[in-house]
């Protein structure tokens, strides 16, 4: 067994492929509607390298969801081009899993069934083996205890906990997070932090990870991608070296939240200007 692969149990269960590679090559993405056209992404060219972090940033409706949308595969882009290990993204596919800030969790299953429902396109594994697999992610998110809980039972942390699980159990080589803490009190997203730096670290997944919070920003990056007002550019790339485990509340993090906090002003302030000219002239 490789380490790519090492919360499955038994080593056959889910076949696990490495992480994945993501490339995005002048990608743009124009929404037209019958009332408007609306350019909200890009053009971004980006690497993101296997197993890699990266968090994204930038002005509300700037186009952070719609770039996750692009490679999931839900929407084509515009123009440009996106690859999965040189691959085109041509639609959703198992390899990339999208996590939403809300839990798309279904109520009329228990948490257990909920976690193993994505293992059924694994038509080789038995029920009890789907079950097997099932058990093993609740136990990583700390959910074992509520395996027969049915969803309006949870709190919020425990969905997002379960739709973790979910995303997790099926093995995939991207993570698509879109502010998956963002409902979430304070306290409960802390935890959630150690939790996913953890799984992270034991499952080496390529993450994408939308957030409007700097100080969650420096806490979970590998890199932080500054983005610019809409139509969403790639304005600055922070790397970030700290040592991990990460703690929230380290001074590291604090400063580096501050870094991220003041580009982000900059970006709001300066394409203030922009938007004022752009609202007057009907646009
Ligand atoms: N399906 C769609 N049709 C038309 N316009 C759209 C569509 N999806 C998004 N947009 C527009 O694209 C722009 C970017 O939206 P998007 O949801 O990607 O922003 P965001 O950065 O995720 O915002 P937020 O921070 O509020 O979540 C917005 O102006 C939005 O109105
Ligand atoms: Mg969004």
């Amino acid at each position: 067994m490789t380490s790519a692969r090492p919360f499955v149990p038994g080593a056959e269960a889910v076949p696990t492929a490495a992480p994945a590679r993501i490339t995005m090559v002048g990608v743009t993405k124009t929404f037209v509607t019958p009332r408007a056209r609306v350019d909200a992404l890009g053009p971004v060219s980006l690497e993101v390298a296997e197993g890699e972090f990266v968090v994204l940033a930038g002005p509300s409706g700037c186009g952070k969801t719609t770039l996750l949308n692009l490679i999931a595969g839900f929407e084509p882009p515009s123009d440009g081009e996106i690859l999965v290990d040189g691959k085109p993204v041509t639609g959703p596919g198992p390899d990339r899993v999208m996590i939403f800030q809300e839990p798309a969790l279904f109520p009329w299953l228990n948490v257990l069934d909920n976690v193993a429902f994505g293992l059924r396109q694994h038509a080789h594994l038995s029920a009890a083996e789907r079950r097997a697999i099932a058990e093993h992610q609740l136990e990583l998110v700390h959910l074992e205890g509520f395996a027969r809980a049915f969803v309006h039972e949870l709190s919020g942390g425990m969905k997002q906990r379960a739709a973790l699980a979910r995303a997790l159990a099926t093995a995939p080589r991207a993570l698509l997070c879109d502010e998956p803490f963002g409902s979430l009190d304070a306290l409960t997203r802390e935890r959630l932090y150690a939790e996913i730096q953890e799984l992270h670290s034991r499952t080496r997944r390529t993450v994408l990870f939308v957030t409007h919070n700097t100080r969650e920003a420096a806490c979970l990056a590998d890199r932080v991608l500054v983005l610019t007002a809409r139509p969403a550019r790639i304005k600055r790339v922070i790397t970030v070296d700290l040592p991990r485990p990460r703690d929230f509340y380290d001074a590291r993090v604090s400063v580096l939240a501050g870094r991220i906090l003041a580009e982000l002003r900059s970006e709001i302030t300066e394409n203030r200007g922009r938007n004022d000219e752009r609202d007057q002239a009907g646009d």
